[in-house]
């Protein structure tokens, strides 16, 4: 396979770099220490196009595909990997699932101002009761003429405390199961429609992560995305999408792992040389830049088979469980060359081995992402 990029990619990671080095790095630290949102960055990805880069510029998009996100993405979460889940949960799991699915109206009014970054979005599936088994939703939607009355709690919603706009899956119709769940556009100020616990988290702090509480809130039936009952698909299709953005989130945390090292391996001394000139940490940077090669090498492959329209659910799952996985090893590897000041909150690593142990777990944890792949094999 050919994953050698064109002009328009080589300048989408350009922009990327300089913009995730330049603007994202000159305070992430400090807004990690703070748990401060990005707000002005955010703006500012949005206005380069970051923010709904799959959905087509006549929806506000950037028109483009799955790679050249994928190559942005990879830039933004080498430096920052909190921005990189606000900007991957806006793009896959909120601007792609309004573009596939949702109506002409929707995309008029929601879509456009999502895809250009003036509103945010956010993606509600996780309950207390239900995080990997997603399909057991406690909240209902009730119909009541020409609107829903949506009742219940989501919880760990990342972006939900800035979003302008929520995504919520509910059950319609208890009796028919899997089938009895549909998803409905929420705004926020509806009536009913709270924020309701700011979490706080060991790594990702400046994202926000917070339940959201819904009280007899009013949906109008236009706000439904698709037919009734075709919620938990339309999640789970979704979801494919986002675990692409959350292993290239790992990936990324990866890169910026090794990179890390290497440079402090050439600066740090010790037994007379710098410490780059040790096998011991010769391997260590040999292990982790091979592991980082071939979790790029499984997104790449996830995203350009849903590029070409290809099922890609089992890719997509391949590609989140390695590169989660190899997040966590090549953090922890940093942490252990850069010594006691790996340990060190001056320093990033501390904060990347923190950040990397999130991929792991949502959008589908490692377990679930063995059991996609597994049912793949075995149907
Ligand atoms: N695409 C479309 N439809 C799908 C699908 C997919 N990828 N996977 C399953 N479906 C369909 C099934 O065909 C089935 O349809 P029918 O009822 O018509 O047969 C229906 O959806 C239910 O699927 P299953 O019967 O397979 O359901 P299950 O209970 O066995 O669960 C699961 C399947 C794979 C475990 C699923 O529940 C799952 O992926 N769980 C993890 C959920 C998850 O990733 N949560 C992350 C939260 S979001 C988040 O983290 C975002 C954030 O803020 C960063």
């Amino acid at each position: 396979m050919n994953f050698q990029f064109s002009e328009t990619q080589q300048m989408i990671r350009e922009t990327a770099r300089q913009f995730a080095r330049e603007e994202l790095a000159k305070s992430v630290i400090e807004r990690d220490e703070k748990e401060e949102f990005p707000y002005e960055s955010i703006r500012k990805m949005g206005e380069l196009g970051f923010m709904g880069m799959m959905v087509p510029e006549l929806y506000g998009g950037a028109g483009l595909d799955t790679m050249s996100y994928v190559i942005a993405l990879e830039e933004i979460g080498m430096v920052d990997a909190s921005a990189c889940v606000i900007m991957s949960v806006n793009n896959s799991l909120v601007c792609w699932g309004l573009d596939a699915h949702g109506t002409e109206d929707q995309k008029q009014r929601y879509l456009i101002d999502l895809a250009s970054g003036r509103k945010l979005g956010a993606f509600a599936l996780s309950e207390p009761e239900a995080g990997s088994d997603a399909t057991n939703q406690r909240t209902t939607a009730r119909r009541d003429g020409d609107f829903y009355v949506i009742n219940g709690t989501k919880n760990f919603i990342t972006n939900g405390s800035n979003a302008d706009v929520v995504l919520v899956i509910a059950a319609t119709d208890k009796a028919k199961g899997t089938k009895g769940i549909s998803a409905f556009i929420v705004e926020k100020g509806m009536p009913g429609f709270a924020v309701a616990k700011k979490e706080k988290k060991m790594g990702i702090r400046s994202s926000d992560t917070v339940s959201l509480a819904f009280e007899d809130c009013r949906v109008p039936v236009v706000n439904r995305i698709g037919e009734e009952g075709l919620g938990i698909k339309f999640a789970l299709k979704t979801l494919d999408g986002g675990r692409i953005g959350i292993a290239t989130q790992g990936l990324a945390i990866a890169e910026a792992s090794l990179e890390a090292a290497i440079k402090y391996s050439h600066e740090r001394k010790a037994f007379d040389r710098p410490i780059a000139e040790l096998q011991a940490m010769q391997f260590k940077l040999a292990e982790m830049a091979t592991s980082i090669e071939a979790a790029r090498y499984l997104i790449f492959n996830a995203a350009c088979m849903k590029d070409r329209k290809e099922p890609f659910g089992a890719a997509a799952a391949m590609a989140k469980l390695f590169a989660s996985k190899i997040a966590v090893q090549c953090a922890l590897e940093s942490v252990q060359i850069h010594g006691g000041y790996g340990y060190m909150r001056e320093y990033h690593v501390e904060r990347f081995l923190r950040d990397s142990k999130i991929t792991e777990i949502y959008e589908g944890t490692s377990e679930i992402q063995r059991i996609v792949i597994s049912r793949a094999l075995l149907q």
